[in-house]
């Protein structure tokens, strides 16, 4: 097998018995994809969604019958689009064996479409294009018969999703087969306009056909985390307020907004990556046992989490931005020197917060999260704090006199390196008893020798099969944002200033005292 425990019967079909012919149009039977990015000439689809569609591809995992579209307003030819999208992609696998010759049959199913956003006539010329592609058979010069599929991937700026899914839904929807979309976040900047937006895009589209994308569910470590609870013995019994005595998760870059300023400006961190990645993980993290790992099974229960929750409160939330810096001769700016964000701003590009879970499992356990841009390192990472072996018996024997460093620590480091490692106490050898704490260490990179596959693949072939399971319902979404939608509120009217912490930092002091008051040591 393939690995990949739920694969359609239909899409194996595609994928075992299908031949293509040259250019990867139909030829009998089955079904086709057609996989249109829009907003093909932007910074997201060069960077991640056509690496990652080249990706799959070399690896075969694409259906036989595929075809690339690029749709954007920039003028361009489907040469040029090749020739831009050939700029970044890589070989990830096998020592780049039949690289080029696997680039150069990907880039030959790769065209381009040009339009505007809101126009019907765009799509519609897409749709023409679309169905060349799906019908024609370079072989035999006739229909194929095969079921068309389609796929839209909407790497565009959050004004223009409505648009795009008004006109795309009506013009270039598919008449026998299905029509997904990819929603990239923002969702929303609150519930309010969240609640508008899932509205708007359902005016056209079923929920079925919204693949709300968090790319962070789509990293390993992550996945990771529901196998590591539910299929050993030893952590599901832990899993609770009895053992664990406080869970941080950790999101750091050792880079500024650089570049995506005017975008970030509008949102900020808490929006940027609390109130989605870091709260997915949690969701996952402290669920209930789901009933199967069916995506509504498993969406039911981050849902059932994600409403036990507390709304954060203003004093639960500290705040920060970075500012300009110099060392060893280097400057580095300040978030208001990026000439897209407006002067002035005191959007955060720095948050910590502490959160709590409502529930029989969790009560009174705090959850930390703790997300900065340009601090000193770049790490993701969920660490549990178990609680302390009541009446030690080592206790005097512990190096130093820090109980609490002794305590066990699972952590989950997301990226990079990614890993899960098992803090102990053990006997330091020799003739005394002295006690230390090491690591029980699963290192990816030395037990496995393949390289992880980059989120937005495992994603993408997720929505091609029809696999949900990684992608946000809209009910989750409208529990994710009552939980911040408060806070966020009060620090914009109340205007409360951040931190100041310099670029390259460890981010405001304010965090360690906000840790502090939950009796919490960041990891
Ligand atoms: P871009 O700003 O690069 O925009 C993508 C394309 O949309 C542009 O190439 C441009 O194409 C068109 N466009 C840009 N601004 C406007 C506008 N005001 N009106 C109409 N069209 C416009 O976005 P990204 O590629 O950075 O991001 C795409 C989506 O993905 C966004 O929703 C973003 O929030 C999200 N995202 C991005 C990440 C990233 O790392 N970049 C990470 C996570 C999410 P043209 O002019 O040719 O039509
Ligand atoms: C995006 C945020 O969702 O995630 C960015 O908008 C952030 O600000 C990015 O840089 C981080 O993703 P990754 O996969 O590089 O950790």
């Amino acid at each position: 097998t393939n690995g990949r425990p739920q694969i359609s019967a239909s899409f194996r079909e595609v994928m075992i018995d299908e031949k293509s012919s040259e250019d990867g149009v139909p030829e009998q039977g089955g079904a086709t994809v057609s996989i249109t990015v829009v907003g093909a000439s932007g910074d997201l689809a060069k960077k991640k969604i056509f690496p990652a569609l080249f990706a799959l591809f070399y690896e075969d995992w694409l259906p036989e019958h595929f075809t690339v579209f690029g749709y954007a307003r920039s003028k361009m030819s489907d040469e040029e689009l090749r020739n831009m999208i050939s700029l970044t992609l890589t070989c990830r696998i096998d020592q780049r064996e039949n690289c080029s010759d696997k680039m150069e049959k990907f880039l030959k199913r790769c065209f381009y479409q040009s339009g505007q956003y809101n126009s019907e006539e765009g799509f519609s010329e897409l749709d023409k294009k679309l169905k060349e592609k799906e019908k024609f058979n370079a072989k035999t010069s006739h229909q194929a018969g095969k079921v068309p599929n389609r796929l839209f991937y909407l790497s565009i700026p959050p004004n223009i999703f409505v648009d795009v899914v008004r006109s795309a839904s009506r013009t270039a929807s598919s008449q026998d087969g299905w029509t997904r979309f990819i929603v990239e976040k923002p969702f929303g900047r609150d519930s309010g306009s969240s609640g508008e937006l899932t509205r708007s895009l359902k005016k056209y589209l079923a929920e079925e056909q919204i693949f709300r994308i968090d790319h962070y569910l789509g990293k390993e470590l992550v996945e990771n985390l529901s196998v590591l609870r539910f299929s050993n013995l030893v952590f599901e019994p832990l899993w609770s307020r009895n053992y664990i005595r406080n869970v941080q998760l950790i999101f750091s870059e050792d880079f500024g907004t650089e570049g995506r300023g005017g975008y970030f400006d509008n949102y900020g961190i808490i929006r940027d990556i609390m109130q989605n990645h870091l709260l997915q993980i949690l969701a996952l993290f402290a669920m209930e046992t789901p009933v199967s790992l069916d995506a509504e099974d498993i969406r039911n229960e981050k849902v059932k989490v994600l409403r036990s929750m507390r709304q954060l409160r203003l004093e639960d939330v500290v705040v920060g931005q970075y500012k300009g810096h110099s060392k060893s001769g280097k400057t580095y700016p300040a978030y208001v020197d990026d000439p897209t964000v407006p002067s002035g701003s005191i959007t955060p590009t720095f948050a910590a917060a502490a959160l709590f879970i409502d529930n029989a499992r969790w009560d009174g356990v705090p959850f930390l999260m703790k997300a900065g841009k340009a601090l000193h390192t770049r790490r993701a990472e969920i660490r549990v704090q178990f609680r302390r072996v009541p009446g030690n018996l080592y206790r005097r024997n512990v190096v130093g006199t820090d109980l609490d460093k002794a305590t066990n620590e699972l952590v989950l480091r997301v990226q990079p390196d990614e890993a899960i490692y098992l803090k102990i106490n053990n006997k330091v050898p020799g003739l005394g008893m002295r006690l230390d704490s090491s690591n029980l260490n699963l290192l990816y990179s030395e037990r496995y020798r393949r390289e992880i596959p980059d989120a937005y693949e495992r994603l993408l072939l997720d929505a091609i099969e029809g696999e949900r399971r990684l992608f946000i319902r809209s009910d989750e979404l409208d529990a994710a944002w009552a939980i911040f939608t408060p806070v966020l509120k009060q620090l914009e009217e109340k205007r409360v200033a951040p931190e100041l912490y310099p670029y390259g930092s460890r981010g405001p002091v304010g965090a360690h005292y906000l840790a502090a008051n939950y009796n919490v040591r960041w990891g």
